[in-house]
């Protein structure tokens, strides 16, 4: 795909957000990964984390529709979404004692700022990965799912590698809606041990 064939096919992404009241494009890759493999569903307890502007956690607010519940953690303000109870807070220094309750889903779509320094930019997320698979351990019940963004690399080796000691399945994932020249992907573990 050309960088122009790109650039339209993500803003075709962005107007469709703005005419659905989405607040970012991200939404419908939770929206496309969500058909395939059907992991937000009514009644369950979620951890959105890196949510802001609040894309995904509208998503999730909408399958739940009033059952369940969502925390959603980012760095920056999120205004409020119906259901959702958000903590503002670096991950880094979050206090994971916070989190008192089972949870059946956690999901991020934490990036670090990229410096376009490839070992840095590798380091940052895999340092980001750690503290989620630590939420992961935390928090999440026997059979729980976990999903998260990664970079083609050093942190999806990292990543993969972490997912196949806690989860019975592992998925690749790489929703139409991301954009083709971008190196993220999203690996899914399914099934925690
Ligand atoms: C791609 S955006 C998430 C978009 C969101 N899923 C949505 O649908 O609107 C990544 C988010 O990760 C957050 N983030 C990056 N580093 C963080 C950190 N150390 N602690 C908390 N949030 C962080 C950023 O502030 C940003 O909002």
């Amino acid at each position: 795909m050309s960088k122009s064939e790109s650039y339209f096919s993500g803003e075709k992404y962005n107007l469709k957000a703005k005419k659905l009241g989405y607040r970012s494009r991200a939404a419908f890759k939770l929206i496309d990964i969500n058909k395939k493999e059907n992991i937000l569903r009514k009644n369950l307890n979620i951890i959105d984390l890196g949510s802001a502007p609040g894309g995904w956690s509208q998503v999730i607010s909408k399958e739940l529709n009033g059952t369940g519940s969502i925390i959603a953690i980012d760095i920056l303000d999120m205004p409020k979404i119906k259901d959702v109870k958000f903590i503002k807070s670096d991950l880094r220094e979050f206090d994971q004692n916070k989190l008192n309750q089972p949870i059946d889903v956690v999901i991020s779509d934490i990036a670090p700022n990229i410096s376009g320094v490839r070992f840095i930019d590798d380091t940052n997320m895999i340092d980001l990965l750690e503290i989620e698979l630590s939420i992961v351990d935390k928090t999440l019940v026997k059979g729980g799912n976990f999903l998260a963004k990664c970079f083609e690399g050093r942190s999806t080796e990292f990543l993969s590698k972490e997912i196949n000691k806690r989860f019975k399945i592992i998925k690749r994932l790489k929703p139409d809606s991301s954009r083709k020249i971008s190196k993220e992907i999203y690996l899914l573990g399914l099934n925690k041990n």
